[in-house]
C-alpha cells in the first residue's frame, strides 16, 4: 500500500509517499480503507525531530493520528462494527492506504469523507478539554485560539452545548469567529483590553488552544489558575494551570458527541484537501501556524 513516511528528519521536503506492507488489527483494533486522513501540527513536530532530542531517525517513520474510511479487518474481541462499515476515529499512521484504528464511531451517512477524517484528533481534544473545564449550559468561556483545528471545534461544541464563548484569532479569522457563533478578539498585545471591552465574563474557563499566549495572562482572566486548560503550553502547570495531553478521557465517548453535533451542523469542520501526493503542501500549511480549520489527505 502507499504511505507517506520519511527517512530523515526535516522539511516537508522529506515527505515520500512509499509502497509499505499493510498494517493489521491487533486485539480490540479495527482497520480501515483510508477515504481521508487529517494533518494534525503534532505531526509537524515529528516531521522536524521536535520529539527526538537531537537524534537521527533510526528507521523510516509513518504519519497520521485520525483519518475516516471503511472497516477491512477486524481484530481480536472487536464487536460492533462490521466489515465494510463506514467509521471515523483515531489511529495512528493513518496518511497511509490502510490504517489501524484505536477508537472509532460510525460515519453519519451524510458526513463527508474529509470532514469525518478531520474530525478525530480535533473533536477528541476539544471534548476532553471542555469536559475538563465543565463546559456546559449557562458557562461563559474563552478560547485563546479559536479558528484552528482544535480551537473552531472547541468553539462550536462550547456554543451546542448552551456556553457563551469568546474567541482570540487573527485579524483574518474574525467574521469566522462570528460565523460560529463566538464574540470575536483579535490575540496578541493588548488582547486582554479587547476582551473586557466585548463586556462578556467573568469567565468559568479559559481553554488554551495554541499555547503561544503567556500562561499569566490567561490565568489572570479566572479567580483560580486551575480554571485554565492548555493543550499546548507545556510549562502551564508552574502557574497551576492544567494541562491535557490526550492519555486521559473517554474516547469513543467524544466521537460519539463529535458525530453527533457534526451530523445535525452544529459542528462545521472547514477543510483543506490535498492528495497524498501533495502531501508536502499540506504540511507547509500545517507548518505555518495559520490554517483555518483542518487540512485533509485524501489516499
Ligand atoms: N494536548 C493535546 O491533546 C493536543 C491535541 C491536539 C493538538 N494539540 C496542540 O494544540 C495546538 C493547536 O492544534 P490545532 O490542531 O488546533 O492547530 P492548528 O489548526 O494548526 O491551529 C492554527 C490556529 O492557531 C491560531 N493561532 C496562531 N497563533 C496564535 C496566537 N498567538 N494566539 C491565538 N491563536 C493563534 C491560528 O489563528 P490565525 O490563523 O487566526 O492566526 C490558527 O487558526 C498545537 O500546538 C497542537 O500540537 C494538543
Amino acid at each position: 500500500m502507499r504511505a507517506i513516511r520519511i527517512h530523515a528528519y526535516g522539511g516537508p521536503e522529506q515527505l515520500r509517499v512509499e509502497d509499505v506492507p499493510e498494517p493489521h488489527a491487533g486485539p480490540g483494533e479495527i482497520r480501515i480503507r483510508v477515504s481521508a486522513a487529517s494533518i494534525n501540527p503534532f505531526d509537524g513536530k515529528v516531521l522536524g525531530g521536535a520529539l527526538a532530542g537531537g537524534a537521527p531517525l533510526a528507521e523510516p517513520i509513518g504519519f497520521g493520528f485520525d483519518a475516516s474510511g471503511v472497516v477491512d479487518e477486524l481484530g481480536d474481541g472487536v464487536d460492533g462494527v462490521q466489515l465494510g462499515d463506514d467509521v471515523f476515529g483515531l489511529g495512528s499512521q493513518t496518511q497511509a492506504e490502510h490504517a489501524v484504528l484505536t477508537a472509532w464511531v460510525a460515519k453519519p451517512a451524510s458526513l463527508d469523507w474529509a470532514v469525518a477524517g478531520a474530525a478525530g484528533v480535533a473533536s477528541e481534544t476539544a471534548i476532553r478539554t471542555l469536559d475538563l473545564l465543565g463546559v456546559g449550559a449557562g458557562s461563559t468561556v474563552l478560547i485563546d485560539g479559536g479558528s484552528g483545528g482544535v480551537g473552531a471545534a472547541a468553539v462550536q461544541i462550547a456554543v451546542a452545548r448552551g456556553a457563551t464563548v469568546v474567541a482570540t484569532a487573527g485579524p483574518s479569522n474574525q467574521d469566522y469567529l462570528r460565523e460560529i457563533r463566538a464574540t470575536p478578539v483579535v490575540y496578541g498585545e493588548g488582547w486582554a483590553e479587547r476582551v473586557a471591552a466585548t463586556g462578556v465574563g467573568p469567565f468559568d474557563g479559559v481553554f488554551d488552544a495554541v499555547g503561544k499566549t503567556p500562561i499569566a495572562e490567561l490565568t489572570a482572566l479566572v479567580d483560580d489558575p486551575a480554571k485554565v486548560v492548555s493543550i499546548a503550553n507545556f510549562s502551564a502547570t508552574e502557574a497551576g494551570a492544567r494541562l491535557t495531553t490526550g492519555g486521559d478521557g473517554d474516547k469513543v465517548g467524544a466521537l460519539t458527541e463529535a458525530a453527533r453535533l457534526l451530523e445535525s451542523s452544529q459542528l462545521v469542520i472547514k477543510t483543506q484537501t490535498f492528495p497524498l501526493d501533495r502531501a508536502a503542501e499540506g504540511y507547509e500549511a500545517i507548518l505555518s501556524g495559520h490554517t483555518r480549520g483542518k487540512i485533509v489527505l485524501l489516499p
